[in-house]
């Protein structure tokens, strides 16, 4: 049969794509382009001459934004209170793909590198099963004829010599990287320890904030029903409206000002903890500029809510149900929430965090007579008497009780 394979032109995802040919599988290779840093023309070329009967490099990078970080940006999603979901979110769009290619050529099987041991096998083999449900999955990393061959990097080198798959000259890195558009991870290797500081040369997306520049940027972040429309930079007055430059250039900014790094331990769904270092950059500026706007301009009943929602869809993207009837409709609600969520953020960038200096917007729910120390207002002062009576009521027969208990 014929087999879809993600590709990333690295040691393991090369052995498994010669592995496949070994075990009779016709191979066509399939690589994404998410916005990672990548020679693509190199991997095409190396999944040619590793038997791949044909390549498919995929350019996913704008919907990666528009359909995916879009809507966590409007959702604040943020999983376990600190990871912004770079490598969830970019799964699903990835998986989605391929099973695109798998349909236009026939194809029966997909098949990836991820562990078994991880979050990626699930989000890939979800959405896969989700959009495809006749699909078969190849995961070689679960299978124990491929694990009790490949018991380590060195079995995987030796399977490469073996096999004229050229073996990479470099030195790996003592940790295992994930690259989209959104973010980089790294885990694994010498990080497995948690106490193990990560080692200074590890960032790739964001300079150090101990030498970074002395000189903040600011910006001006524009937004329509939630999802950023324009970014201007106040020094030069650069100005970027697609979604996918507009991106670019915040990642750029907030890199140089080493803003987005986190270095956390978090729960996998497959039941473990694991040590995960993240650099996030244009989404930790928009997350924060989001949620000001989002304060400016939503009721505050309709954000509690709201707020639960998000909690919901965080869950849901990290343990890989995108494409599940529950994260559909969390979605819809969470874009109706939207609607109002409009005006302009200023942030500056500087020394590894983001500043909010101030907003506006044409839909704010703010009216500063009303809010005013200094203007009355339509607002009766009196009223807030009985208000508070009221609310005591309460909280007096619970004391008064408190002391009759106390007194026994
Ligand atoms: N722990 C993060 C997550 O589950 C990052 C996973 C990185 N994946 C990888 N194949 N290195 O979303
Ligand atoms: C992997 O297991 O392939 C990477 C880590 C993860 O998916 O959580």
């Amino acid at each position: 049969g014929t087999v879809v394979l993600a590709y990333s032109g690295g040691l393991d995802t090369s052995c498994i794509l010669v592995w496949l040919k070994e075990q009779g599988y016709d191979v066509i290779a399939y690589l994404a382009n998410i916005g990672q840093n990548e020679n693509f023309e190199e991997a095409r070329k190396k999944a040619l001459a590793l038997g791949a009967r044909k390549v498919y490099i995929e350019d996913v990078s704008r919907e990666f934004v528009e359909e995916f970080i879009w809507p966590a940006v409007q959702a604040n999603a943020l999983y376990e209170d600190r990871y912004l979901l770079g490598t969830s979110l970019a799964r699903p769009c990835i998986a989605r793909k391929q099973v695109e290619i798998a349909r236009k050529e026939g194809a029966q099987f997909v098949s990836h590198g991820a562990t078994g041991k991880g979050n990626d096998q699930v989000r890939f083999e979800l959405t896969c099963y989700a959009l495809w449900p006749q699909i078969k999955i190849i995961a070689p990393w679960r299978m124990p004829e491929f694990y009790n061959r490949f018991r380590g990097r060195n079995d995987l080198m030796d399977y490469a010599k073996k096999h004229g798959i050229p073996v990479p000259v470099t030195p790996k890195c003592p940790w295992s990287m994930d690259e989209n558009l959104m973010h980089i991870s790294y885990e694994a290797g010498i990080l497995e320890n948690p106490k193990n500081q990560a080692p200074p040369g590890l960032y790739t997306k964001t300079k150090d904030p101990a030498t970074s520049p002395d000189t903040p940027d600011i910006l001006e972040i524009e937004f329509r029903k939630g999802v950023p429309v324009k970014v201007t930079n106040t020094k030069d007055g650069a100005t970027h409206q697609s979604s996918l430059e507009l991106f670019v250039y915040l990642n750029e900014i907030a890199g140089k000002h080493g803003v987005g790094r986190i270095d956390i331990v978090e729960n996998r769904f497959i039941g473990m903890k694991s040590r995960g270092i993240y650099e996030t950059p244009a989404g930790t500026i928009l997350y924060h500029a989001h949620l000001d706007i989002e304060a400016f301009t939503m009721d505050r009943e309709v954000r509690k809510i709201k707020q639960g929602l998000a909690l919901k869809f965080s869950e849901l993207v990290y343990n890989g149900f995108w494409y599940s009837p529950e994260c559909d409709y969390v979605r819809q609600c969470i874009s109706k929430s939207q609607e109002m969520v409009e005006g302009k953020v200023r942030v500056s960038a500087f020394k590894g965090q983001v500043y909010i200096l101030g907003r506006e917007s044409p839909r704010s729910l703010y009216n500063e007579e009303l809010v005013s120390m200094n203007v009355q207002g339509d607002y009766e002062p009196s009223d807030a008497t009985g208000f508070i009576n009221i609310n005591s009521l309460r909280l007096k027969e619970y004391h008064r009780l408190q002391s009759k208990v106390a007194a026994k």
